[in-house]
């Protein structure tokens, strides 16, 4: 079965085909950074504006690097919820207006959804069940993950996701936007234990982050000593580092002994920030949990993993909507109480 994938939820418009699930045949990213870069953040207006440019040379990428035509697709699966609401619209217009014209099947599909289940496109990939620690710009979230379609939340952030904590930090030092990697590349020669920041919500019984705390102290640092250059930036981006992949490990691990759970899975954008996956290693290794790092490039946004998460919904029998519309606010999963 081949699914198109569209992707326009955040500043990524993005087009792949995917055969039966597992297999990319094409991956088209077009990214947005340079215009939202000056801004500091993604601008929700211009993201829109320039989806609809994007979209459709996107789409004729991704079929003509898979080497298919609409016609030999079986279906079409685009990114619902949640992200931004205009930039959802463009990808979801499009995706109609292509299944009314082709008469191929349309399904919604769950950004978060997507991210769990971008693994599949690795070979060696786990099945569920497993935790799945979804972590990005406007995400941070822990999922125990029964089987496709079957989710339940085990924690999440009270306040800043994690990727948008290292975009506001990094910005506080004068990085630039994304600052995700920016902060992992200085932290590299950094000493972690340089600056002691605070962890949040510390108590066992309790599953859910807060970063927001962090980011002050960050802010109350750079106030009292001036944005840091040369090794004292090396440290304190080592040390901030260290508390978001200390929280954020912390609590998978003692996520998966609440469930049970054998196999840990990172997935989102900060699921690339390399000692949060040394880290997470580590941890699972001495709690006798099978960890699995997917791949960096399926960290990040693309379409290959709407498609992915299209042909499960497609296998689950899940009727095609033509009244599909935009949830920027859609959760995935229900909650499991939690402290
Ligand atoms: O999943 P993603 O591409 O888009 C969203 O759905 O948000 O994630 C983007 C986020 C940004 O906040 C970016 O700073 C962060 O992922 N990120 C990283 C790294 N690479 C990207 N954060 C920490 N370390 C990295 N190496
Ligand atoms: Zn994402």
């Amino acid at each position: 079965m081949l699914v198109l994938g569209i992707e326009t939820s955040c500043d990524e418009t993005a087009a792949a085909v995917v055969k039966d699930g597992r297999v990319a045949l094409s991956d088209v990213v077009s990214t947005q950074m340079d215009i939202h870069r000056r801004w500091g953040g993604v601008v929700p207006e211009l993201a829109s504006r320039n989806h609809v440019l994007q979209v459709m040379p996107v789409i004729d990428e991704a079929l003509s690097r898979a080497n298919v035509t609409l016609s030999q697709l079986d279906g079409l699966a685009v990114t619902s919820g949640p992200g931004l609401q205009g930039a959802l619209l463009v990808g979801l217009q499009v995706a109609k207006a292509l299944s009314m014209a082709t008469g191929l099947p349309l399904v919604g599909v769950n950004h978060l959804e997507g991210h769990l289940l971008a693994i599949r496109l690795a070979p060696d990939a786990p099945e569920p069940p497993f935790l799945g620690l979804c972590v990005s710009g406007g995400h941070t979230t822990l999922y125990d993950v029964k089987a496709f379609g079957s989710y339940a939340r085990l924690g999440t952030t009270r306040d800043d996701a994690a990727g948008e904590a290292f975009d506001k930090v990094a910005r506080l030092l004068g990085l630039p936007y994304p600052g995700g990697l920016p902060i992992d590349t200085h932290a590299q020669t950094g000493d972690r234990a340089a600056i002691k920041f605070p962890r949040a919500l510390r108590g066992d019984d309790v599953l859910d982050w807060s970063f927001s705390g962090l980011k002050t102290s960050v802010l109350t640092h750079v106030q009292t000593h001036g944005v840091p250059t040369g090794q004292a930036l090396n440290d304190l981006c080592a040390s901030f580092q260290e508390a978001v992949a200390d929280a954020l490990t912390k609590k998978m691990i003692l996520g998966a002994k609440k469930v049970g759970a054998k196999t840990l899975v990172l997935c989102g954008g900060v699921a690339a920030n390399s000692r949060l996956r040394s880290l997470a290693e580590e941890r699972g290794a001495d709690a006798g949990l099978n960890v699995y790092l997917p791949p960096k490039r399926l960290c990040t946004d693309n379409g290959a993993m709407i498609a992915v998460a299209g042909y499960e919904t497609f296998r689950r029998g899940v009727a095609p909507g033509s009244f599909l519309t935009a949830d920027a606010t859609w959760r995935l999963g229900g909650a499991v109480a939690n402290g």
